[in-house]
């Protein structure tokens, strides 16, 4: 969790700043190698993302609800509470304090060390440098943590091996406690769009949040405050809506009373005539991504994707893309599902997620699918909102909207596979059949032609193809298409044939 909530900061980061990101991790083992886990580690973690400007960093690391995320807009982050609780983790556990180095404006370099005060939850700056930055931005986190890596080192694999096939956009190193390096290296120069920032959705309200725009809100009066603070709210929808809320659109928002403000809220759930969230603030990773991630990860033996449509829940817009692998080299047989929600990888709690649910109930024979094929079921849902059951980003909620629209992705998906096996699996039926031929008509046509008395074999050729061409043998590679008159094998496989046929005879 600590190595995963600070890369997905640095991927944010660098997202939202429109750098494909560069990101860097290590795991030291900070005692000697015969103690045996749990023990103490350093982790590093360094982007190349826009940095953080000094004077937010203590909070930003030293601080739990502190973000620049609380607007809605599609990020992996979301509460404020990640980043700070991996470095709380670490302070508890081996009572060392974090080192933040981080540069925004690629001049200057600033280095915080520091602990966070539990009680009054505030950061300690220890110590604090500054030196210069040659030009890069970025922010660099060192932390040392308590922690089992013979346990959780097939988890920290797994996340940055379905990041890559994700976000294959970046260069990703991981240094593993006994030094081992991988790398997982950017496959495509596109990057996703830039999530854009948008008003919350009237229908996606609650009453905290609603309280929270009426304090900071400069409007005088209901209509405008209606307009200015919720997505696709025009002056003529505010109106009718104020009208069903039976509030006067004069009415100062500041004046409304708790009472006032629960009626309000149901009734914006209830309104039957807001417009649909606009979905161009989604950023989905896109075909082109994820194909050469699942190519570059998977090397499977065919792909496909399938981008859904936007949709909405609750007054948020999502989105659904699907992508599915079969054959090649990583799969395993059976079929594997990937989970994806923001870009996130999500590893834990597979059977409560909607994703796995839908797969469920897919009936695979119908297209062509055996229980042993390997193949590889990507699902990415991304969202201004996530419907997460839990408070750890884990597992999808069974949204009625979404587990639609990620069935019909999974659906097509499956159908573009079920075509494509069902081709192979005639293709490879019709070469069988070739194959079979192609060993025993020479030596029919030659034995016949023999007991027939004649000098002339007649044309079998054209029993074997289309084009009379000599099939592949069984297992070799499928070579060019012979001319019309050559003969279906070379002279030295003749005579050896011949050789057979005069046993036969004699037998
Ligand atoms: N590598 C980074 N580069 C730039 N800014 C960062 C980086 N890491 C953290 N931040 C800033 O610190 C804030 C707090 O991060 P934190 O992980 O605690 O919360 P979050 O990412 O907003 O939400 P979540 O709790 O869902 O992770 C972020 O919102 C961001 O502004
Ligand atoms: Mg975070």
């Amino acid at each position: 969790m600590t190595v995963r909530e600070l890369v997905e900061n640095s991927f944010d980061a660098a997202e939202m700043a429109g750098t494909a990101p560069d990101v860097y991790v290590r795991l030291v083992n900070e005692s000697s190698s015969d103690v045996s886990d749990p023990k103490p580690y350093r982790l590093t973690v360094l982007d190349n993302g826009p940095g953080v400007p000094p004077q937010h960093v203590p909070s930003a690391f030293g601080k739990v609800f502190y973000g620049s995320k609380y607007v809605l807009r599609q990020s992996r982050g979301m509460f404020g509470l990640g980043g700070t609780m991996a470095i709380l983790y670490g302070q508890i556990t081996t009572n060392r304090p974090v080192v933040i180095t981080t540069s925004a404006d690629g001049k200057k370099k600033h280095s915080f060390q520091m602990m966070i005060d539990i009680s009054e939850n505030r950061p300690t700056v220890l110590k604090r440098t500054s030196s210069e930055a040659n030009g890069t931005t970025g922010t660099r986190v060192d932390l040392t943590l308590e922690g089992d890596y013979l346990r959780s080192s097939q988890k920290i694999g797994e996340y940055f091996k379905q990041t890559a096939l994700v976000a294959s956009y970046a260069n990703i190193t991981f240094v593993d406690p006994l030094g081992q390096v991988t790398f997982y290296e950017r496959a495509t120069s596109a990057m996703p769009p830039s999530p854009k920032e948008t008003l919350p959705h009237p229908h996606g309200i609650d009453v905290e949040a609603f309280k929270r725009i009426v304090k900071l809100t400069e409007e005088h009066d209901m209509r405008s405050f209606m307009v200015t603070h919720f997505h696709r709210v025009g002056d003529k929808i505010a109106g009718r809506f104020l009208e069903f809320a039976g509030v006067s659109p004069r009415l100062p928002p500041k004046r409304l009373n708790n009472f006032q403000i629960v009626a309000i809220v149901d009734a914006l759930q209830r309104f039957p005539d807001f417009l649909q969230p606009d979905a161009a603030v989604l950023s989905p990773v896109g075909e082109e991504i994820l194909l050469a991630g699942m190519n570059k990860e998977l090397q499977p033996e065919f792909s496909t994707v399938v981008s859904r449509p936007p949709a909405s829940y609750s007054g948020f817009p999502f989105l659904v893309e699907v992508g599915v692998a079969y054959g090649g080299k990583a799969l395993q047989p059976g079929v594997k599902l990937f989970r994806f929600a923001n870009r996130i990888p999500l590893l834990y709690d597979e059977s409560s997620d909607v994703s796995f649910e839908v797969l469920n109930g897919v009936d695979w024979r119908r297209y062509h699918v055996s229980p042993e094929a390997p193949v590889g079921v990507i699902t990415h849902v991304c969202s201004t909102r996530i419907p997460y059951k839990t408070v750890g980003k884990e597992y999808i909620a069974d949204r009625p909207e979404i587990e639609r629209e990620i069935r019909n992705a999974v659906r097509e998906a499956m159908r573009q596979l079920g075509i494509f096996l069902s081709r192979k699996g005639s293709m490879e039926a019709v070469q069988k059949k070739l194959n079979i031929y192609g060993k025993y008509l020479p030596l029919i046509a030659r034995f016949s032609t023999d007991l027939a008395g004649k000098k002339k074999e007649p044309e079998y050729q054209r029993l074997m193809g289309p084009s009379g061409s000599a099939p592949a043998e069984e297992g070799g590679e499928e070579t060019e298409e012979a001319p019309e008159e050559a003969p279906a094998q070379g002279p030295k496989e003749i005579e050896i044939e011949q050789k057979k046929i005069d046993e036969y005879g004699r037998s």
